[in-house]
């Protein structure tokens, strides 16, 4: 299976030692850890070594698919992956780095992760789930083929102190055909 996905603006493939100094520097941001599950804040080096060391037995398990966002001519500028959270189901999350936002980056990455998931790994269904006031995010994944549950989110933020309302979304590959 490829394990690299080219857009016209992005590389999407497995982190390496070289991203390490980058991926640390944008992910120790509480403004990008208190929107996403499991990232600690502050977030160190040690974290960011221990994350990727799971990667390749992820993988091999059929559990985690998780890439590394690279535009092109410039780095790392953020992460991108599709887990199985203890359900069958797989969810996506990601995150690109604060001085990246706005520049439709993570658009045409989940589209393209969600492109390739149906392809290489079959994906019939996927669920994500955003907090409220994260309504970019949901942008993200409306426009990535994900629509809204009806049902209050379930997701948890390891950064997040106060209670937010998040929203359930749902990906179903039979519906993308007709889109
Ligand atoms: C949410 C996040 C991934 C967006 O990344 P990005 O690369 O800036 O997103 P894009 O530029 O591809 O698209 C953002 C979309 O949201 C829209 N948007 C931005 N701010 C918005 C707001 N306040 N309300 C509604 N829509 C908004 C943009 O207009 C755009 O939609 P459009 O293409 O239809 O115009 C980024 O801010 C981030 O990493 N945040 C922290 C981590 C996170 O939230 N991860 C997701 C957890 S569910």
């Amino acid at each position: 299976m490829p394990y690299t996905i080219e857009t016209s603006r992005l590389i999407m493939a497995p982190f390496t030692d070289d991203d390490l100094e980058r991926r640390v520097r944008l992910a120790n941001n509480i403004n990008v850890a208190r929107m996403v599950s499991l990232m600690p804040h502050p977030y160190t080096r040690k974290d960011a070594m221990e994350w990727v060391a799971t990667h390749d037995a992820g993988r091999a398990a059929g559990t985690d698919f998780p890439f590394a966002i690279t535009l092109k001519g410039d780095g790392l500028v953020g992460s991108i992956g599709l887990h199985k959270k203890g359900t069958d189901d797989f969810d996506l999350g990601y995150w690109i780095g604060e001085p990246f936002w706005g520049r439709g980056i993570a658009s045409e990455a989940a589209q393209a992760v969600m492109h390739w998931a149906q392809q290489h790994l079959g994906l019939a269904k996927a669920t994500a789930c955003y907090f409220e006031d994260n309504p970019a995010s949901g942008r993200v994944l409306e426009k990535a083929g994900f629509v809204p549950t009806g049902t209050r989110g379930e997701c948890e933020s390891k950064a997040r102190t106060e209670k937010t309302n998040a929203i359930n979304m749902i990906w179903l590959a039979d519906q993308q055909k007709t889109r």
